[in-house]
């Protein structure tokens, strides 16, 4: 048996073709989801499990919000007695957040063997908690499964064995591409009133940025000048919305042409992105969806885990200067080049499946 673990939202959109695949390969070999319960907010979590296709998850940690130290030592402490009890033959951990290291850990000191998918991103920032989870996550796994020659070669750096790591592409780009026709199709622009290629698209959650007063007061005030530009559609992260809200910046957005949603649903999401003249963000999922889509994307960080985001898809990375948005309108006017990403083709959930029977034997 094969235990997936999932807690945050960019786990959902990862872990689903993986699971899929290893149905479609293998029907004989059981499945247990696990949720760790990171994420709890039906926008952030439950919403994504019927419009991804995942079963209802078979254990349910509920290991909410805290510290670092807490949701990891939660997920220690209620994984343990699951995978003790059901003894599965692999368990697959997805992603860099807190829920990847903490799962991943149980597992080995249980003497079960870990798969990562999504092994070998690395920022070199050291500020960056996902930067840990990531680096530990792959030094603790049996099977990494990379999505990109820049990630093999990271892990080659680090002396990890080549026969561990598997170059399998980006099994997010394979729910991309599985919902891409249905996202477009239900125009989810129009609930506000808005054209396609007409608005930005932005979304903003990392504590670098968010957590600092002053950067998002920055911020703020940039999108607000960018709004008079073109139309700014904001879905707004549970973490930022916190921020805004003690930082009372809610009601300057929301008197400007910055438009603040709750956060969206997949296809919603995804049909934006789609159509956007261009978008902001300092999340790592949107810079690969948006090279895939060939959309423009700023990236508000100043760095990537991603580089191929950068040498062959659309991302520029302004930096953490949130001063540099008010370049956005002229950085427009660059056309949007590049190339397909090699493995990046909608069909790596199957061959992460291929490898994940592998190393079952
Ligand atoms: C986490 C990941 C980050 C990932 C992001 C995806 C870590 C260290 N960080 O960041 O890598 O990019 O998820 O979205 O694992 N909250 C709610 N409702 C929810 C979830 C969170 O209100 O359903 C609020 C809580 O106040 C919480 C805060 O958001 O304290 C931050 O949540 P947390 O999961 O700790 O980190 P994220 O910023 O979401
Ligand atoms: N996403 C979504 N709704 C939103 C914002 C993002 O469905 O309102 C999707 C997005 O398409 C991508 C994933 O969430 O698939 C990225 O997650 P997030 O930015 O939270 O995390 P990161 O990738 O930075 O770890």
């Amino acid at each position: 048996m094969v235990c997936f673990v999932v807690g945050a939202r960019p786990n959902f959109m990862k872990a689903a073709p993986v699971l899929r695949a290893l149905a479609d390969q293998a029907p004989e070999v059981g499945r247990l989801l696990v949720h760790t319960g990171q994420h709890y907010d039906r926008e952030m979590s439950e919403v994504f499990l019927a419009e991804l296709g995942l079963p209802t998850p078979d254990v349910s940690l509920g290991i909410g919000s805290g510290s670092h130290a807490e949701q990891s030592a939660r997920v220690l402490m209620g994984l343990e007695p699951v995978l003790l009890e059901r003894r599965p033959d692999l368990v697959v951990v997805v992603g860099d957040v807190n829920s990847t290291l903490a799962s991943a850990l149980t597992a080995v000191k249980l003497d079960l063997p870990v798969a990562h998918v999504e092994s070998g991103l690395r920022s070199f920032d050291p500020r960056m908690p996902e930067e840990h989870n990531r680096k530990l996550t792959d030094h603790l796994s049996t099977g990494l499964l990379a999505h990109s020659q820049s990630a093999v070669e990271n892990l080659r750096n680090e002396g990890i064995d080549d026969a561990r790591v598997h170059l399998v592409g980006n099994t997010m780009i394979d729910t991309l591409v599985l919902h891409l026709d249905r996202a477009r199709s239900e125009a989810p622009w129009e609930a506000w009133n808005l054209s396609p290629r007409e608005y930005g698209l932005v979304t903003l959650h990392r504590p670098a940025l968010v957590d600092d007063e002053r950067l998002l007061g920055t911020t703020v005030e940039a999108l607000i000048a960018l709004s008079a530009d073109r139309p700014l559609l904001f879905p707004v992260h549970p973490r930022t919305r916190a921020r805004i809200e003690s930082a009372c910046l809610a009601e300057a957005i929301e008197a400007s042409g910055v438009i603040l949603t709750e956060p969206l649903a997949y296809g919603a999401f995804l049909g934006l992105e789609a159509e956007a003249a261009f978008v902001l963000t300092d999340s790592g999922g949107v810079q690969e969806e948006t090279s895939v889509l060939r959309i423009r994307c700023f990236t508000l960080r100043d760095n990537t885990e991603r580089p191929v985001t950068v040498e062959l898809g659309t991302n520029i990375v302004l930096g953490a200067q949130p001063e540099r948005i008010a370049e956005i309108p002229s950085l427009l006017a660059a056309p949007v080049q590049g190339d397909p990403i090699p493995l990046w083709d909608g069909r790596a959930g199957e061959r992460a499946a291929a490898v994940l029977l592998k190393i079952l034997g």
